[in-house]
């Protein structure tokens, strides 16, 4: 029987996607969020749960796209504020052995040959658990903070980023021969100049990166490799590059065509179908019964912010849905929306029902757009196992309203029946992250990837 990946979805700030719950006394994200305590609690908490991954999202700039500006996304602690993640890694790897860290970072902002170096160091630092979420940036806030001009096309986007994988993978994969640092005092000699290498690397993008790598071989090199896209461009540029795949199919007939999408693509950049792992997002609320579940979903509706999620919702979908009144619908088709896959999306989440603004609103109050999967550990777990065996899915990103409390519920719950029915592991595979998502051994890029292949030096 196929075994299921699980990752904790979260993000260091205020309020992730369930806007309005600061003011649950059971959530504590958002003091939390800016302290060690908190995501220690919570790394040894899915450790516990034998998740594969605790995945830290990140965005820079506020949504300012609802009512015209930002106030509404500050008002409600909209993923504001919030601080960097990539600093929490390494305080929850040396509380933990197993569990994978992984976090997003910006092509958009960032340079290749400075992300190259960050992620080696946090590789190096949790004996190779990280990953690496990779995104172009949708919010265009904070594209002149960083005194980037943003007139590039979503296509483009991902035609930049193309290309800024392949200067990664040259630092990653082919700087360092992997004997480089010989330490060898006869010859006072430290590293093998002869065995590092410059990579030459000459761009549409990026003119010129000559490097070498500043970092000698971590335990993965390349870590493992996140991405979230879902339109046909980020489909294509998953298939070249994801390890895994965050999807957030509205249904399980959905999930199974998404799921097809995503291996052929793989195919397609000469890769296997399971090369890539598919994890879909699901927020869950658990309780011991089903009955308690539904009444804890009560109570969490009652702390939710419908103008959080909307100024959510707007800056997605980069239109301002403020004027529309609750009781009408919204028509999406007029606009080049930020998030292309989210066109339609309520419709293809249920087209017998009547989205108004105030329907859209209700249900992205608690998890966003994720599908909702309220009850009993038992009903969880056959939900859980429907998208596994219906849709073809790998594993789960789970996002519980309450974070904290909410994972730490589904680790008491819903973790001994999935390990009951044979669907969770009991044992990590291995030592890295890689490994936990493709067997022991697997510590490197698979040869078939396309980052081992890149010309370099
Ligand atoms: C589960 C999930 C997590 C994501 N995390 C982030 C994130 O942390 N930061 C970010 O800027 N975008 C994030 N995104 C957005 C995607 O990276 C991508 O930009 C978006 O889905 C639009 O891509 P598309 O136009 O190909 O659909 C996430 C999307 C999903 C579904």
């Amino acid at each position: 029987m196929k075994k299921m990946h699980l990752n904790g979805f979260s993000q260091a700030c205020v309020g992730h996607h369930s806007e309005g719950q600061w003011k649950n006394p059971q959530y504590r994200l958002d003091s939390g969020y800016r302290t060690m305590d908190y995501w220690v609690e919570l790394a040894r908490t899915l450790e516990r749960g034998f998740f594969d991954s605790l995945f830290l999202a990140d965005v820079h700039g506020t949504y300012n796209v609802y009512q015209g500006s930002n106030r509404a996304a500050i008002q409600h602690g909209v993923q504001f504020p919030a601080v960097d993640p990539t600093f929490l890694i390494p305080a929850m790897a040396g509380a933990t052995r197993h569990l994978g860290l992984a976090c997003t970072y910006s092509t958009t902002y960032f340079p290749p040959y400075h992300t190259a170096k960050v992620f080696s160091t946090l590789d190096h630092l949790t004996n190779g658990r990280v990953a690496w979420n990779i995104v172009a940036s949708y919010l265009k806030d904070a594209m002149a903070d960083f005194g980037i001009q943003d007139n590039l096309s979503h296509d483009e986007r991902y035609e930049r980023a193309d290309e800024y994988m392949d200067v990664v993978y040259k630092l990653w994969e082919q700087s360092w021969d992997e004997d480089a640092v010989v330490r060898d005092i006869g010859r006072d000699m430290f590293t093998d100049p002869d065995r590092v290498h410059t990579i030459h690397h000459k761009g549409r993008w990026f003119e010129s990166v000559t490097g070498p790598h500043m970092c000698e071989p971590s335990s993965q090199r390349t870590p493992v490799l996140f991405q979230a896209g879902a339109s046909g461009r980020g489909v294509a540029f998953a298939g070249r590059h994801a390890e895994c795949v965050f999807t957030v199919s509205p249904t399980l007939a959905a999930g199974a065509k998404d799921v097809k999408k995503l291996r052929a693509a793989a195919v397609e950049a000469g890769r296997d179908p399971d090369d890539i792992k598919i994890n879909q997002g699901l927020c869950i609320i658990v309780a011991p019964t089903d009955e308690l579940a539904k009444l804890e979903e009560q109570k969490l509706r009652s702390y939710a912010s419908p103008d959080g999620a909307l100024a959510l919702f707007s800056g997605w979908l980069g239109m301002d849905v403020s004027a529309i009144p609750r009781g009408e619908k919204l028509d999406e088709s007029s606009t080049d929306v930020a998030i292309h896959s989210l066109r339609g999306f309520m419709q293809r989440i249920d087209p017998t029902r009547d989205w108004t603004l105030g329907a859209i609103a209700d249900y992205m109050a608690l998890g966003s757009i994720f599908p909702k999967v309220v009850g009993s550990p038992s009903t969880v777990a056959d939900e859980m196992e429907r998208w596994m065996d219906e849709a073809g899915m790998d594993g789960f990103n789970i996002h519980a309203p309450t974070q904290l409390s909410g994972l730490t519920d589904f680790v008491d719950l819903v973790v001994p029946e999935l390990q009951k029915r044979g669907r969770l592991r009991t044992a990590y595979e291995g030592t890295t992250l890689r490994e936990s998502f493709f067997g022991a051994g697997h510590k490197r890029l698979s040869a078939r990837h396309p980052g081992r292949g890149v010309i370099g030096h």
